[in-house]
């Protein structure tokens, strides 16, 4: 069965590149970005992994932890680490999960058959300190993510986590947002005191509100 947005992440335990661990203590309070790559040893999966390192800063900022996952072995897992630090000149800060038994890529419905029967393709789950799953998204072996994205995704969820607002299209942190439908305009000089725009009755941008 395919896991949707709003449902509990499952938990698991692993074997990673930090040692064995249970999922749900690996989020304990955090954002966790869990993402899975088709094979060590592979291009796109050596910028992607090398990428995610050197967004550390930009990561803890936002309270969030990475957790990559491959079929490949812990063995691989650390030869290819060196690999990726020399070539993409970071130092790969996060565990990689070995999951060689495929128990977890099968869980998280990340071996896609009719793209490969055997590796997992490019998924992505952001997971919420309440471990509930917040976004996903998959992309093809061919396709590297664009972790630009993936911050400016998990900046549209933690600011609509905490206030009456969604993010419209293209938009990036400190650009202006709309006003939930469920909020009546008499009601948003109260709670948008940076003042509103009433482009429609069912389109009101205000100021982002936790700048
Ligand atoms: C890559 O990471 O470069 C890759 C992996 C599997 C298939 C194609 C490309």
């Amino acid at each position: 069965m395919s896991l949707r947005l709003g449902d509990e992440a499952p938990n698991f335990k692993a074997q990673t590149t930090i040692g064995d661990i249970d999922f749900h203590d690996y989020i304990k309070d955090s954002w966790v970005v869990f993402f899975s790559h088709p094979s060590d040893y592979t291009p796109v999966c050596t910028t992607e992994l090398g990428r995610t390192a050197k967004l550390k800063s930009e990561f803890d900022k936002r309270g969030v932890k990475a957790l990559a996952l491959s079929v490949d072995n812990l063995e691989d897992h650390h030869n290819w680490v060196k690999d990726i630090n020399e070539t993409q000149d970071t130092t790969v800060n996060f565990p990689i999960v070995a999951d060689v038994d495929r128990h977890i890529s099968e869980l998280y419905d990340m071996i896609h058959p009719n793209a490969s029967a055997t590796a997992t393709v490019r998924s992505v789950f952001i997971i919420g300190p309440d471990k509930k799953i917040k976004l996903t998204l998959t992309y093809p072996a061919s396709t590297g993510r664009n972790f630009d994205e993936i911050l400016r995704v998990i900046d549209s969820l933690q600011l609509t986590a905490d206030y009456s607002v969604a993010t419209p299209a293209d938009w990036k942190h400190g650009e202006d947002v709309i006003v939930v439908p469920a909020i009546k305009t008499e009601d948003i000089p109260a709670k948008f005191p940076k003042g509103f725009k009433e482009i429609k009755p069912y389109l009101r941008t205000t100021p982002q509100p936790n700048l």
